[in-house]
């Protein structure tokens, strides 16, 4: 089955400023789609736009800011997003962060916080603006970036990986409450990603951030953005709806192969 095109789709992105964000809205430019850009940081969403225009050619783009946490920057957003490019057909709820590396006892719930209100909260707050639509209009696809992180939780990370967890059990529970009607809900759970997620984990420590992956072959935000775009590109009748993608270097959280460094 070739892939279908997205030609008629309006995909709003969140966390488009980097990474996986950044790909998977390239991903879904591509297979034609307009795409709306979300993300606090201004700059890099330009530039991101700029790329996508250099890249794809008669790229449809929108980039406004957003900081998932803001109500009011949310409902700003969607409006704009709505007012420009129409009606959302795709969210891709991928802003997302994890913050330090801590034993719960230690916990600094500041950042907790941050983390339960980005991964989770705000994908609780944008799926109520933009379920309603996609109910009425009887067609759209909700897709979840969680993390293997959910699955397999780890030591020094219980509140990133709980907040990873919600999001599956809140991807289940919606899929369940939307069967018979054309939404689909699609939740991918990368393992390592090498983008800007461990120097934002680790506070701009590059060193730090570089001993993730050290050693080893992560995946690419572009790896991500590849099966993403895959699984919005099947007939609507098929419902990828899990997916867990690891490096071949990495056996969920527990086990990663890391050859020596070189000297
Ligand atoms: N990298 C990995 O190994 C990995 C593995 C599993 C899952 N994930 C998940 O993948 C998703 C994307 O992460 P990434 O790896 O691509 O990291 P990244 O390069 O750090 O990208 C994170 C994106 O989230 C945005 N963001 C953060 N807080 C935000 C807020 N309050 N409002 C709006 N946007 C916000 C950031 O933009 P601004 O700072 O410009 O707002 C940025 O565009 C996250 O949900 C992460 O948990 C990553």
């Amino acid at each position: 089955m070739p892939n279908r095109r997205l030609d008629d789709d309006v995909a709003y992105v969140t966390g488009a400023s980097s990474g996986i964000g950044f790909a998977v809205a390239l991903e879904l430019a591509r297979a034609g789609s307009f795409v709306v850009l979300g993300a606090r940081r201004q700059d890099r969403l330009r530039q991101a736009a700029e790329r996508l225009r250099t890249e794809v050619a008669g790229a449809r783009v929108f980039t406004h800011p957003l900081d998932v946490n803001d109500a009011a920057s949310r409902a700003a957003w969607i409006a704009a997003a709505e007012a420009t490019a129409g009606p959302c057909s795709i969210v891709v709820h991928n802003a997302g962060l994890a913050l330090g590396r801590r034993a719960v006892a230690d916990e600094d719930l500041r950042e907790a916080d941050t983390m339960l209100d980005t991964n989770v909260k705000s994908v609780i707050a944008l799926s109520r603006a933009l379920l309603p639509g996609m109910i009425a209009r009887n067609r759209g696809d909700v897709v979840l970036i969680g993390s293997v992180a959910g699955s397999e939780p780890y030591a020094l990370g219980a509140a990133y990986c709980a907040s990873k967890a919600a999001v599956q059990a809140f991807g289940r529970a919606l899929r369940a409450e939307l069967l018979g009607k054309d939404v689909r809900v699609l939740t991918f759970d990368p393992g390592l990603v090498e983008t800007e997620f461990s120097l934002v984990r680790f506070g701009g420590d590059r060193a730090a951030a570089d001993k993730v992956y050290a050693g080893m072959r992560p995946l690419t935000a572009v790896d991500v953005a590849e099966c993403v775009a895959f699984a919005l590109t099947r007939p609507r009748h098929v419902s990828l709806d899990r997916m867990l993608i690891l490096a071949t270097d990495q056996l969920g959280t527990q086990a990663v192969h890391r050859r020596p460094l070189p000297g």
